[in-house]
């Protein structure tokens, strides 16, 4: 297995390091996608794929009355993400699951906005995982898919060639998938090789 397969799913002493290594590298085009989050001081906010958790407690920050929940499929993802929010998991305001989005464990109508960072490429079955995320949004409620490879070159196919299992979409495919699972004004965001997508519920 090659050490980049730990950015689909981290596993083992590869996997802690990638977490670790996500945190810092995705950093600037996490910036750049979560100034286009509008959401209450008070807000639920739900992060799919959280990784390492750095978004998460950027969300934490920007909702400071707020609850940020996050979910991942990598047991590894779901440690390091759990010490990095520590502080606010021991006040209530922050939980990680372990699951996959295609399947989530969150009621419905609950979350005023979901994120997805660098993550969409290795979601199974895309549409059914935008369901879910259609599924746990409130009425009114914002998804954000913030990509460092928005597939607009054959740069990209470096990642695909080396990771199994990832697709770098383009953002007029990605509004189609959101359009057919329900959402509406889907806005479109490009700086460099990046894409952010916000839609609503
Ligand atoms: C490239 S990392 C990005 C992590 C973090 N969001 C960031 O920007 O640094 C992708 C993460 O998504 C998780 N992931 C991928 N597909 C998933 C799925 N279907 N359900 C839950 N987690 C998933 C992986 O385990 C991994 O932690």
């Amino acid at each position: 297995m090659s050490f980049f397969e730990n950015t689909r799913k981290p596993v083992g002493l590869g996997g802690k390091i990638m977490v670790a290594m996500m945190n810092l590298g995705h950093s600037p085009v996490a910036q750049w996608g979560l100034q286009f989050l509008n959401v209450a001081p008070d807000a639920k906010v739900l992060d799919c794929g959280c990784g390492g958790g750095a978004n998460m407690k950027r969300l934490l920050k920007k909702c400071p009355q707020g609850i940020v929940k996050g979910i991942d499929y990598s047991p590894v993802s779901v440690e390091k993400s759990k010490k990095v929010n520590d502080a606010a998991i021991a006040e209530g305001r922050c939980a990680v699951l372990q699951g996959s989005v295609a399947d989530m464990m969150f009621a419905n109508n609950w979350f005023d906005a979901v994120t997805a960072f660098e993550t969409v490429y290795f979601w199974p079955d895309l549409p059914r995982c935008f369901r879910e995320v259609y599924r746990v949004l409130k009425v009114g409620g914002t998804l954000l898919i913030c990509n460092e490879s928005n597939g607009d070159t054959d740069k990209d196919k470096k990642w695909t060639e080396i990771i199994s299992g990832m697709t770098i979409y383009k953002d007029a495919e990605l509004k189609t998938y959101l359009e057919q699972a329900g959402f509406h004004d889907v806005q479109i965001h490009k700086k460099k090789s990046w894409l952010c997508i916000m839609a609503w519920k």
